[in-house]
């Protein structure tokens, strides 16, 4: 229950009953808002929006919810911070589990990549006709701002299920790829574990995203071997457990590098990512299109910026097509360039804006 809420009603209740009664009616009416917003969650699992969270040998532990916040479905302590609630047991073990990276609200449309989607999804279905018919892990490689990630967000929204994102950095030590550990919130000389977004992704049955996995030391990647082939599990040699995938986790990986082959990546890892799909440019046809879309609300000085725009990139940069992440971030400029001086979009905003924008 919101705090400010909690307070006012709080308030309320004293003129008309004295502090003591007040409190056994606050408290009573804490518990109703409690176990009906607990039912309310329990059901929207059930009915497996964001992935079922029961993994096989993997037990769900009662929750204990704090209050939350019915607008945002997120989940408050007093001092109206988030809190992270969620635990299961595995092997004995209790283990915190991370958040899914938060959904675009905006849900902006993807454009000119029914192909891959169709890829994506066809490796994710897995085929239970054959014996060894468990689904296939993705990669997909291309330049920076060509939208792999967005791929990966359009496929977990088209399949209801949550995104975990891992980023892959040569940092990552091989540990971190599964949990680890911190000073707990419930009692000092205490430590929790704390799953990574893939070992979350994976006892939940939700999506796991690792991004730039081609920076990934060996040792790191040595890690995923079990997790891309038959058997599904993570090792976790600081908890002493093996994390089992749930039959729905799925993995998706990104490199910036099309050329996987001579890159960082060992034979085994890419033997394990089955489906490599390159993500390409763009056709002009279609960046225009998403430029159209997101900046529906400026109207023709939307039309009036992809003509500016043209003329001037092609004469900078004749064999070269923007990514759709260049072209919104100059359109953006151009349009705050303008907005700043409050005018209308000139030009020479589109050619400052190209100039400053683009690397
Ligand atoms: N086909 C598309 N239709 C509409 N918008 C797109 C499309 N592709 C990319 N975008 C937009 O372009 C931006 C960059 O995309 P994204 O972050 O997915 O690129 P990326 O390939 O993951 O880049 P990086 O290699 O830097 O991680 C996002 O705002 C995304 O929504
Ligand atoms: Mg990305």
């Amino acid at each position: 229950m919101n705090a400010r809420f909690v307070r006012d009603v709080r308030a309320f209740i004293r003129c008309y009953l004295g502090s003591r009664d007040c409190d056994i009616v606050v408290g009573a009416l804490r518990l109703k808002w409690f176990l009906v917003f607990r039912q309310g969650r329990i059901d929207g699992l059930k009915k497996g929006g964001q992935g079922s969270r029961r993994a096989e040998g993997v037990r769900q532990e009662p929750l204990t919810l704090p209050p939350v916040n019915p607008l945002t479905e997120q989940w408050f302590n007093e001092k109206e911070e988030f809190v992270m609630t969620d635990f299961v047991s595995i092997s004995g073990k209790r283990f915190r589990l991370a958040e899914p990276s938060p959904p675009n609200q905006h849900h902006p449309q993807l454009r000119g990549r029914d192909q891959e989607l169709r890829l994506i999804q066809a490796a994710f279905l897995g085929n239970r006709a054959i014996e060894d018919g468990r689904p296939l892990n993705v990669l997909l490689t291309g330049g920076a701002g060509v939208g792999k990630t967005a791929l990966a967000e359009e496929v977990s929204r088209q399949m209801g299920r949550a995104l975990y994102c891992v980023q892959g950095s040569e940092g990552l030590i091989a540990e971190e790829l599964a949990l680890s550990a911190r000073p707990s919130d419930e009692g000092i000389h205490q430590i929790e574990f704390v799953l990574s977004g893939l070992a979350t992704a994976m006892v939940t049955g939700n999506i796991c995203l690792i991004d730039e996995i081609g920076k990934l030391k060996p040792r790191t990647l040595a890690m995923l071997a079990p997790v891309g082939d038959h058997r599904r599990t993570l090792y976790s040699s600081l908890a002493g457990v093996s994390i089992p995938a749930h039959p729905q986790f799925r993995l998706i990986c990104t490199s910036n590098t099309s050329d996987f082959t001579t890159s960082a990546l060992p034979e085994f890892m890419v033997e394990r990512l089955s489906v490599k799909i390159h993500v390409d440019m763009l056709p002009r046809k279609t960046l225009d299109l998403i430029i159209q879309e997101r900046f529906s609300r400026a109207g023709h000085s939307a039309e009036m910026f992809l003509k500016c725009f043209w003329e001037q990139w092609l004469k900078r940069y004749p064999d070269q097509l923007p990514s759709p992440r260049q072209l919104i971030q100059i359109c953006q400029l151009s349009f705050s360039i303008a907005a700043l001086q409050n005018r209308a979009l000139t030009e020479r905003d589109v050619e400052e804006a190209i100039h400053y924008a683009n690397h």
